[in-house]
């Protein structure tokens, strides 16, 4: 194993280990006629147990697929292709993969600019697109004779434009006021707290509060695409309700099960890297003993840097001793970075 910084939280498997975490992990050959989807991570060739899953299983899937760029997952190598390739590769289990969605069922598809247009024709042909969301998220290689990148598209999709669930609700931003409009004196619309004045505020389809996982944070793993937690919560949050299934069928290291999980959510999981569903499964067992979620607190998502103000809400809720899901581990598990 390679020598870690002092801080460094990044999830490792110890030795030992996989004997417990392997029985968590589901093998094709386990899945027999009246198999149980439910909470399971499958270790497998998404293409060799599509045809294994039920029809119309799903609440929501979460499609976070191999971008159209070179990248070894593992040892195992996703070559850039053409676009046209690559929507072959696309078509090769997208529709099937839409089928396991119910009729009143949403689906969001990662991307980046160079996959996405192919994403949005192949969405098309099986969904209504309802939006594209734009993360701006730091991180990617700087280029000098290009801009560096710094977005990533998700594209949210439905079976029924007229009967699927959205709870914009659960998903609303805390920020900042800036001009503290006052009617007869008092705050409208906002709140007045000690560590400032927030509003909340209807979520748009730009994402600018979303860190991608750093090696001082505990979500962190070595899987080199890795979603961030809070970003699949909006998802979650907004699009499922509690006993709803989630299905990811390219999980890597857990994600969106980790994210349903803590949710409460039950979710289903396929990842085709063994040493990836090991990761899942480890981070899956920690989300039974700490179900935070790292810049969603007190069912608030935070601005970045409001980490202080963050703080003193968890202290003034816990003094009035209101109800948070997350307060018994909340800042426990807090990284070195103010998110
Ligand atoms: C972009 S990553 C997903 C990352 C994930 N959202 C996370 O937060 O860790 C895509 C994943 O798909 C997996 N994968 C690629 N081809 C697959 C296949 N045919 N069946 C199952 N998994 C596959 C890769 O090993 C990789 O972990």
């Amino acid at each position: 194993m390679t020598a870690r910084a002092k801080n460094n939280r990044t999830l490792t498997i110890m030795e030992g280990e996989s004997q417990i975490l392997l029985p968590l992990i589901t093998q094709p050959a386990e899945i027999v006629n009246g198999f149980d989807f439910n909470d399971k991570l499958i270790n497998a060739d998404l293409l060799d147990v599509l045809n294994l899953i039920p029809d119309s299983v799903a609440d929501l899937i979460i499609i976070d697929p191999p971008y159209n760029l070179t990248k070894d997952f593992n040892g195992k190598t996703f070559r850039a292709r053409s676009n046209d390739e690559y929507k072959e590769y696309l078509k090769s289990w997208f529709g099937r993969v839409c089928g396991k969605l119910k009729p009143s069922g949403s689906l969001y598809l990662c991307g980046d600019w160079r996959s996405s247009s192919a994403l949005q024709d192949i969405m098309s042909e099986e969904l209504t697109i309802l939006n594209r969301i734009t993360w701006q998220r730091e991180k990617g290689r700087g280029a000098a004779a290009n801009w560096k990148n710094g977005m990533e598209d998700i594209w949210f999709g439905v079976k029924d434009p007229k009967n699927y669930f959205f709870n914009v609700e659960a998903v609303k931003q805390r920020r900042r006021v800036l001009a503290p409009y006052r009617v007869k004196g008092n705050p409208k619309d906002w709140e007045e707290t000690p560590s400032g004045n927030f509003r909340m505020t209807y979520p748009s389809n730009f994402w600018d509060d979303i860190s991608i996982p750093f090696w001082s944070m505990p979500e962190n793993t070595d899987h080199p695409t890795q979603k961030p937690e809070k970003l699949f919560a909006k998802l979650v949050l907004a699009s499922s309700k509690e006993g709803d299934l989630v299905f990811d069928p390219f999980c890597g290291s857990g994600t969106s099960a980790v994210v349903a999980k803590k949710l409460h959510r039950r979710y289903l999981g396929v990842e085709i890297n063994k040493e990836y569903c090991l990761w899942a499964a480890k981070r899956l067992l920690n989300a039974a003993t700490d179900a935070f979620i790292q810049g969603y607190d007190g069912h608030v998502f935070w601005e970045r840097n409001t980490l202080s103000a963050q703080k003193q809400c968890a202290v003034s809720s816990a003094s009035n001793s209101s109800n948070s899901d997350h307060k018994k581990t909340s800042f426990t598990s807090t990284s070195l970075f103010d998110l």
